[in-house]
């Protein structure tokens, strides 16, 4: 593993090492401090778009492991505009230790991963949003415990989010199931892909357009915006496409008694989540903020630091 762009790229190993020592930076941070492993390293943290919880977490998990992150704003670097990517991939390369990118087009950060001589890591993509999925199941796996046999049920847009999940969820032997409105499932590559995984694990894949019926038998309740980030101008058809994909107390109802509901955040309250689902008894919400923190410590310890996978 020398970049880390895509669940899919990983094999089951390697994902439940990143999980492993997730779990066990997390332990030693909360018996005191993680050890200073990642001494005198930089991260250059590249933003196209707007961040709260992947700038600060990648900020803090840096200073946690003895380095530190620069952040650099969509108006400083200006990917492509300014200069070519590779230009900046091989630029960055000189000066820091680790590049964590936020993009509109995947291509451009597998375009930094080719023209780069270190390790890249995808802080979000058009496609996908891997250090999402990997603290979100990092925090099933905290909650619930065994993952294999359990049922992810995400309602919503077929997106970046969703696609991750699948990845993850099914290397990992989830069921998962994906409920969108007509025209908004994910691609048919991705299910392609995660039925792939799923045949190896022994799990399934479901696309359905039916809510109800996708959350019945969930252990984890998943959604997330219905307009992501660069589909503003969209936002209000959407909100008439997805009326009846609301995760509200009625459809939470439905899945097991103890399942948990989970959302990547930022969460638009009163559309896509109520706020009784998202600060109710079953929520995880803020448990899946914290664990991006330790989650990505874990891939940044692997990465630019000693510790290697599998081993
Ligand atoms: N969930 C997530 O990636 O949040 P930000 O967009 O705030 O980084
Ligand atoms: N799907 C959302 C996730 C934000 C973390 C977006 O891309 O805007």
């Amino acid at each position: 593993m020398k970049h880390f762009l895509s669940i899919a790229e990983l094999n089951t190993d390697e994902l439940w090492n990143l999980l492993q020592l997730a779990h066990d930076l997390k332990a030693e941070w909360k018996a005191g401090g993680n050890d200073p492993i990642l001494k005198g390293k930089v991260l250059g943290m590249l933003f196209q778009k707007p961040s709260l919880r992947t700038r600060v977490s990648f900020e803090v998990g840096m200073v946690h492991l003895g380095g530190s992150a620069m952040y650099l704003s969509p108006n400083e670097i200006q990917l492509g505009k300014r200069e070519t990517t590779a230009d900046v991939a091989r630029v960055l390369s000189r000066y820091v230790q680790g590049i964590m990118a936020r993009v509109f087009a995947h291509r451009d950060i597998e375009e930094l991963a080719a023209y780069s001589d270190v390790p890249v890591i995808n802080g979000l993509s058009g496609y996908n949003h891997p250090c999402q999925a990997l603290g979100d199941v990092f925090t099933a796996w905290e909650k619930l415990g065994d993952l294999a046999g359990r049922k992810l049920a995400f309602i919503g847009d077929g997106n970046n989010v969703a696609n991750s999940l699948l990845f993850a969820g099914t290397k990992l032997g989830m069921d998962v199931t994906v409920a969108s409105p007509a025209g908004y499932e994910p691609h048919p590559g991705v299910v392609r892909l995660a039925r792939g995984f799923a045949a190896e694990s022994g799990a399934r894949v479901e696309v359905s357009n039916v809510p109800a019926d996708a959350v019945q038998g969930a252990d984890v309740i998943y959604t997330d915006v219905w307009a992501s980030m660069g589909q503003e101008e969209e936002a209000e058809l959407r909100k008439r496409r997805f009326v009846g994909f609301q995760v509200n107390e009625a459809l939470v109802a439905r899945a097991k008694p103890e399942a948990i509901v989970m959302h990547c955040l930022p969460a638009h309250r009163g559309e896509e989540i109520t706020d009784a689902v998202a600060d109710g008894p079953q929520s995880a919400l803020f448990d899946e903020a914290e664990n991006r923190l330790h989650a990505q410590k874990a891939v940044l310890a692997t990465l630019l630091g000693p510790r290697s996978l599998g081993g």
